[in-house]
């Protein structure tokens, strides 16, 4: 199990470089079941959700060639995934479920479960192909769609980004024109169509709530790069707003982090945009209030690390969360730490500028736990921050290297 021991930091200065996103790699991966070539990731981040994904592919019959960061995928021999550990331990493991039964007409995808923040289910999905033509069921822990799939219309119920990368995919090679309505709009999307298109696909609309998706016989295997992790870069935002630092992210779009650094800029950093990337300075002076949406809204997961920069802010902030119905475990780690965090339901107030003093806390979630590492720079004195299950090394890569890189007194040691 990961201990990362944080002590008070000085400011952080320095620049760091932006990692390709997890969330366009994961569908980006799954997408290469698709084709009929091999495919070529370049960039890919060293992370274990990568890893695991990895597996999953191997389990439903690709072959996986690596070379430092680049990844390749030869998508023959595809079957049904035989080790459902590997698909009930990974959320994104439920994007092979659209390729497959496109590819073999048939998808029996167990079904990851629900998690720390929320249920998850998968009911978005399953409509969307039943839409196509499939004939779906929950069985036996299992996500079932059987049927050759066809163009169709589709209105999804809420814009979730796995369901519509899912149909997009088995659109891509559908018979006929599909039509999905309240589409998700995350940056993600719009890179998966990309990739798509470049292997052949008719995708038009992605990044707006209307795609259409003309299918095409057979995608062919190419070479891509994904786009920044707008939330890799979300988080070290935060960590400059905390610490009064001056930080370059180089390689993030600012573009995909407005809503973040509209709400940083009202509290009272300084951000700026050029050439070389987003470039932040100052102090957060006051609150702000923080609701999370679908793209382009706030994102659900720069709520955690937000959090904590409400608790170094003066004022007070109230957050929302309208995206999972259980995302504030980190709120009573930072209240161990001295923060003055009400949470209610949906809703958390917390009454900033509170000191905070180093504790022994626990990484419930991924983001919890990056929201917890930024706390333990500010606190006074030490933060053990145990992480059991390795969360924060599922999405994010070396983040305590990157911290370090630009000053921050980070150690990371494993606990036996
Ligand atoms: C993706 C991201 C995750 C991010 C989330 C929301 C990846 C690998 N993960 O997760 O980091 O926090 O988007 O931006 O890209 N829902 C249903 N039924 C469904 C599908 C979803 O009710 O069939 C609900 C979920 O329970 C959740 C909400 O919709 O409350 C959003 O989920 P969704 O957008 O699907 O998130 P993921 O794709 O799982």
């Amino acid at each position: 199990m990961p201990v990362y021991t944080i002590r008070h930091s000085p400011a952080l200065h320095g620049e760091a470089q932006i990692n390709t996103s997890k969330n366009a790699v994961l569908p980006i991966l799954a997408a290469a079941l698709l084709c009929s070539s091999p495919v070529t990731i370049h960039r890919a981040p060293r992370l274990t959700d990568v890893d695991h994904m990895l597996r999953v592919l191997t389990d439903c019959g690709a072959r996986i060639g690596r070379q430092d960061r680049d990844i390749t995928i030869y998508p023959a021999a595809l079957r049904q995934p035989r080790e459902p550990q590997n698909l009930h331990s990974l959320r994104a493991s439920i994007l092979v479920l659209g390729p497959l039964c496109v590819r073999l007409g048939e998808a029996i995808v167990p079904l990851p479960g629900g998690c720390a923040i929320g249920q998850r289910p998968v009911d978005i999905h399953l409509n969307g192909l039943r839409a196509m033509g499939a004939e779906t069921e929950q069985a036996d822990n299992c996500a079932v769609a059987r049927g050759r799939l066809r163009g169709a219309n589709i209105y999804l119920d809420f814009p979730s980004v796995g369901a519509t990368e899912n149909l997009l995919m088995a659109a891509a090679l559908a018979d006929g024109v599909t039509r999905i309505e309240n589409a998700a709009k995350e940056p993600e999307i719009v890179d998966l169509a990309d990739f798509l298109n470049l292997a052949g696909a008719h995708i038009v609309g992605a990044g707006t709530g209307t795609l259409v998706i003309e299918g095409v016989s057979r995608l062919s295997g190419v070479e891509y790069t994904p786009i920044a992790d707008r939330i890799e870069a979300g988080t070290l935002a935060c960590a400059a707003a905390i610490t009064k630092g001056s930080m370059l992210l180089c390689g993030v779009h600012g573009e995909h982090l407005r809503a973040l650094l509209f709400k940083l800029r009202e509290m009272g950093l300084l951000v700026q945009e050029d050439a070389r990337g987003l470039c932040l300075r100052g102090q957060v002076r006051h609150g702000a209030d923080i609701r999370t949406l679908s793209y382009p809204g706030f994102p659900t997961d720069l709520q955690a690390p937000m959090m904590t920069v409400a608790c170094a802010a003066r004022g007070r902030s109230v957050f929302l969360e309208t995206i999972f119905e259980n995302r504030y475990m980190h709120a009573i780690s930072l209240c161990r730490m001295g923060a003055d965090i009400r949470t209610e339901g949906r809703m958390a107030v917390v009454e900033g500028g509170r000191p905070l003093s180093g504790a022994v806390v626990e990484a419930t979630d991924l983001r919890a736990g990056a929201a917890l590492m930024l706390a333990g720079l500010i606190a006074q004195g030490e933060t053990t921050l145990l992480d059991e299950p390795g969360h924060i090394c599922r999405g994010y890569e070396g983040l305590d290297e990157k911290l370090r890189a630009l000053g921050a007194d980070v150690t990371i040691a494993p606990l036996h």
